[in-house]
């Protein structure tokens, strides 16, 4: 029997007394007294008045407890052909050397700190040497474009930037420091500290006064202790930008208290994994997932976290999550449905996973993109341990709606990622802002206030922050996914009422590739849409139409498009696809009708909009994506 209903029912008792029982699972500096202050910030703000410190109860207390000698960190990477674990000590230890060199290069606590790295254990220890001395770190994506990196640059305006000289990508070496070089150049702030792990690989030239070796640096500030900062709960651990609706990326604000409490819950309740047991998520420190669950759950609670530097299937082949399984005694994997598509992929009857001892695995975690029933089935089946999806956005920083394993399994249905956690009061509101019936589709909110670890506010822009999320359903927090809840209560979600997609689990704006295509001198305007893909669920494609008197070749402008956007946005963005056509379809008041182009590209039935100005421009849409081979 689950204790989910019981458990959900307590916190919606006494919502303050259920998460003061949880602070107890953390170290504080002063233990907070009240859990809530609904007067502060833009919905109120959780532990008001404690004192903590983050990498304190992520290393610190465990080496004081006992775990000093237990690994902490487990870093495997199949490209590079290295693997090291760090044990408790260690690791603070490397934090402790990061922590020094911030301070002797004047970075204090509510500095922000940029990293931009690949999945190697030293962009877990600058994210850690952040938290300890208070500085506010924000990591970006190894796959994003310098420009993208400028816009993240002048908006968290760091004093200082930890990167690595490369990233290694099965097909090739990414060089990171000119990425960095570039970014600042092209951004209004300038950091005044880089700091540089160099990797023999490829090695970067530093730029003297402003770079620093990071790995000589460290060495040299070896065994220089750090104490851990006193900092308020309510102060920011972290920033970390996520695509909104314009090419501006939102920034995600993490709090340093209401994040460990619900983290810490979590692990436990959620994930089930006790302390000292291995957990996998198969992420990048670059997303939410990886804070979450690559970083702070796992280190929260004394476990083994994994920073894995390769990929799901060709580094070597597909039984690379088995054989890490396998290796490493893993309790628990948690990865997107894209990766496990690529898995099924490469191997359908699943017979890597039976070269492997995988019993050390009880369930395996999906979340980050809808998990389609029929890989949630052939998981299943091939691995014969329960596979449990989850749903959360950057903005919660843990799950939304999930099937708590530490308390006891409920019943799976495929396709929903079952019921909501505690902390979450989830409703399906019509447009207008009624509750909808059981089984209707509508939008997804959550009552206010968010629990701990969501998001206070967005960096710098309280505004932005009510605009997107709070104006639209008074009292509600506005998801932007639809779904809907069945009769047993369980969510599904079904798709973004906002103009994100999701691609191979990363969550891109078509409205900021909108953006980067209308900056070609050539296009006059254009649409992107994101269309199905049998292994990255959603890949996007671009519709121009060019200028008038444009006489180029379209074949050649067409790649230009393709090249302007992983210039502009990284190869992340998977943009492959740009048609040129002769006008897009718009309903009479100007409007492009990008959900009928999408059915038209999916091969879906397409219902003619009412209000369409010229049907013929659909049959023209019809005509170009044939020519591609898309639309059924
Ligand atoms: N640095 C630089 N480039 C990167 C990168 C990084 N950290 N991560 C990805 N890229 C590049 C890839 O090399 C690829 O470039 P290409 O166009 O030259 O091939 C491009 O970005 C797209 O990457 P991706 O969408 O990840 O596709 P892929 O073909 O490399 O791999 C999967 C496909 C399904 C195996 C892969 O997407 C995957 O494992 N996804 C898991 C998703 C995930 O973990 N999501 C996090 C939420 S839980
Ligand atoms: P991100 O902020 O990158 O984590 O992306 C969040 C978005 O991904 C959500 O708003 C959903 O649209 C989608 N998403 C994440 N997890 C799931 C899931 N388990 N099922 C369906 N959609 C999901």
């Amino acid at each position: 029997m689950s204790r989910y209903a019981e458990v959900y029912a307590a916190w919606k008792a006494d919502p303050q007394g259920f998460w003061l029982e949880a602070a107890r699972a953390i170290d504080w500096v002063e233990p907070p007294t009240a859990a809530f202050d609904a007067g502060a910030g833009t919905y109120g703000r959780w532990f008001p008045d404690a004192v903590c410190n983050t990498a304190h109860n992520c290393l610190d207390r465990h080496v004081a407890a006992g775990r000093a000698d237990q690994p902490a960190l487990i870093y495997d990477s199949p490209v590079t052909g290295t693997k090291a674990v760090y044990t408790y000590a260690e690791l603070l230890a490397k934090v402790e050397a990061i922590a020094t060199i911030l301070i002797d290069r004047g970075v204090v606590k509510g500095d922000r700190v940029i990293v931009y790295m690949p999945m190697i254990p030293e962009a877990l220890m600058a994210m850690l040497a952040c938290a300890r001395i208070g500085a506010i770190h924000s990591v970006v994506f190894g796959g994003f474009a310098a420009s993208e990196l400028a816009v993240r640059i002048d908006d968290a305006a760091p004093t200082a930037v930890i990167t690595a000289s490369c990233g290694i990508e099965p097909s090739r070496v990414v060089p990171y420091k000119p990425l960095l070089d570039t970014a600042i150049e092209l951004a209004r702030h300038k950091p005044a500290t880089c700091l540089i792990l160099q990797r023999p690989q490829l090695a970067a030239e530093l730029i003297p006064g402003r770079d620093l070796d990071l790995a000589a640096a460290m060495a040299a500030v070896a065994g220089r202790r750090v104490p851990p900062v006193p900092l308020a709960a309510t102060d920011p651990l972290y920033i970390l930008y996520t695509s909104g609706t314009t090419g501006q990326p939102k920034g995600v604000v993490r709090d340093n208290g209401g994040h460990m409490v619900a983290l810490a819950w979590s692990m436990t309740n959620h994930y089930g994994i006790a302390p000292g047991e291995v957990f996998w998520a198969a992420s990048d420190v670059g997303w939410v997932v990886g804070h979450s669950y690559i970083v702070y759950a796992p280190l929260l609670i004394g476990a083994t976290t994994v920073v894995y530097e390769g990929k799901p299937v060709g580094t070597p082949d597909a039984g690379a999550f088995w054989r890490m399984v396998e290796e490493y005694r893993i309790a628990a994997l948690f990865t997107a449905p894209t990766a496990l598509r690529a898995v099924k992929k490469e191997d359908p009857e699943g017979r890597l996973a039976l070269d492997y001892d995988r019993s050390s695995m009880r369930t395996l975690f999906l979340a980050g993109e809808r998990a389609d029933p029929d890989t949630v089935k052939w998981a299943e089946e091939k691995l014969g341990v329960p596979v449990v999806d989850h749903w959360w956005q950057t903005e919660t920083g843990w799950a939304i709606a999930g099937n708590p394993v530490g308390l006891g399994l409920l019943p799976v249905k495929h396709g929903s990622p079952t019921v909501p956690m505690p902390g979450y009061a989830v409703e399906i509101l019509d447009d207008a802002g009624h509750a909808v019936p059981a089984g209707k589709l509508g939008n997804i909110v959550i009552r206010l206030p968010l629990p701990p670890a969501c998001l206070p506010t967005l960096w710098n822009a309280d505004d932005r922050f009510r605009r997107a999320y709070l104006e639209e359903f008074s009292g509600y927090y506005k998801t932007a996914d639809a779904g809907f809840v069945d009769d047993d209560g369980y969510l599904f979600i079904m798709s973004r009422t906002d103009d994100i997609i999701n691609v191979a689990g990363h969550r891109l704006s078509t409205g900021g590739m909108e953006e980067v295509l209308a900056g070609h001198p050539d296009v006059a305007e254009c649409a992107v849409i994101g269309i199905a893909d049998a292994l990255k669920g959603q890949a996007p494609c671009g519709f121009v139409v060019l200028k008038a008197g444009v006489d180029r070749p379209r074949a050649e402008i067409e790649k230009e498009l393709v090249a302007r956007i992983r210039d502009k946005i990284g190869p992340v963005a998977a943009f492959k696809l740009a048609i040129t056509v002769e006008r897009l379809p718009k309903t009479r008041s100007g409007k492009i009708l990008r959900g009928t182009m999408r059915q038209i590209a999916d091969g879906e039935t397409v219902r003619m909009p009412a209000t369409i100005d010229d049907p013929a421009a659909l049959e023209e849409i019809r005509a170009a994506v044939a020519a591609r081979g898309l639309g059924g």
